[in-house]
């Protein structure tokens, strides 16, 4: 079968399309025609591994799966004999950043994994990208441990993380205040929010509102900055590490002290998850946003435009 394969980490060049042999699924797992995967910051982190802590998981030396892509839309071609829950022909989608293999023609996963069917209104593209930014997202929302009415400003509300951060917000019925550039303003106005603030005229920093829970979805700013808009409980949560990690260190400190604190939760995804979010498309009240996409034997092209840290939502790559 075709895949992207890499064999060291380092930039988006070390990704080959190569012929390697087939994966066989085991007696609790499913063998997936992948028809649609996504090109996002998870792929790219492990690639590059520019956190070495990466490393831990993904091999220290080299990587131990050398194909990348977590998420996956496709079709069940096979079953192992004890899975209960996926036939033959099931259309299929999920998230899977310990084996990955999505950017391939055939990827197996576990039945009880991050996998779910696609519901009928949805295609395999639209549902492709459901997964990665969005169980941050999750992650995140949960561990502010928000409540109805709560005011929330989302920093990089136009990433994967970010405008998947404000249709579960608005779900969750908060007050949401999104910070995007210029020409993303009326996009981020179509998906909902209740304020839009264009960074490129106004500094978020400076204002008298007060927020609940500020959520640095793409990592450029610091909790020193937005402390003064936090409420007195106030969360800040970053998808970065921050300056030499503090947003480690203050959450560690968090835990020890009150009042307005950093939260650093570290993003796991469950089938419950994966179900939940389904259900969310399902219904219309969350839509990954799709920027462009991508044929796999571009896939190096993909990653040199993911890593601009410019892309609107979501990169495809069509298998
Ligand atoms: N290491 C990992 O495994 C991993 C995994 C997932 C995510 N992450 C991190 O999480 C962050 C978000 O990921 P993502 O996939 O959601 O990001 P993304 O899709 O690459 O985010 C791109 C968006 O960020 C916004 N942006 C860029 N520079 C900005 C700035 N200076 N101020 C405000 N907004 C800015 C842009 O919005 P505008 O067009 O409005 O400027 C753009 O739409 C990234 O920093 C990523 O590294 C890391």
């Amino acid at each position: 079968m075709k895949a992207a394969v890499y064999e060291q980490y380092g930039p988006p060049e070390r990704v080959k399309i190569l012929d390697i042999n087939q994966p066989i699924p085991n007696k609790d797992e499913v063998l997936i025609k992948v028809i649609a995967s996504t090109v996002n910051r998870t792929d790219s982190g492990f690639r590059s591994a520019e956190y070495f802590i990466s490393r831990l998981f993904s091999g220290l030396l080299r990587p131990k799966h050398r194909v990348l892509g977590c998420e996956f839309a496709g079709i069940v071609e096979e079953t192992g004999s004890e899975v209960e829950e996926f036939k033959i022909g099931d259309r299929v989608f999920g998230f899977d950043d310990q084996n990955f293999g999505a950017h391939s023609e055939y990827k197996v996963i576990g039945e009880k994994k991050a996998i779910s069917k696609i519901p009928d209104n949805i295609s395999f593209k639209e549902a492709a990208p459901i997964t990665e930014g969005s169980h941050y997202a999750l992650e995140s929302i949960r561990a502010a441990k928000i409540k109805k009415g709560d005011r929330v400003l989302v920093y990089g509300a136009t990433g994967a993380i970010g405008s998947a951060a404000i249709q579960l917000l608005k779900h969750f019925k908060t007050h949401v205040t999104a910070v995007v550039n210029t020409q993303n303003v009326q996009l981020i106005k179509s998906v909902g929010v209740d304020e839009v603030i264009d960074y490129l005229n106004e500094d978020f920093t400076k204002t008298d509102r007060k927020y609940t829970f500020i959520f640095d979805a793409v990592g450029k700013s610091s909790f020193n900055a937005c402390k003064p808009l936090l409420t007195k409980n106030g969360i800040y949560i970053s998808t970065e590490l921050g300056k030499n990690s503090e947003n480690i260190w203050y959450s560690i400190m968090g835990l020890l002290t009150w009042g307005k604190k950093v939260v650093f939760p570290l993003p796991t995804i469950n089938k419950e998850d994966v179900i939940f979010l389904r259900d969310l498309v399902e219904k219309g009240e969350f839509k990954p946003i799709i920027d462009r996409e991508y044929n796999l034997v571009d896939i190096v092209e993909a990653y040199r435009y993911v890593e601009t840290g410019q892309k609107t939502g979501n990169v495809l790559i069509n298998i």
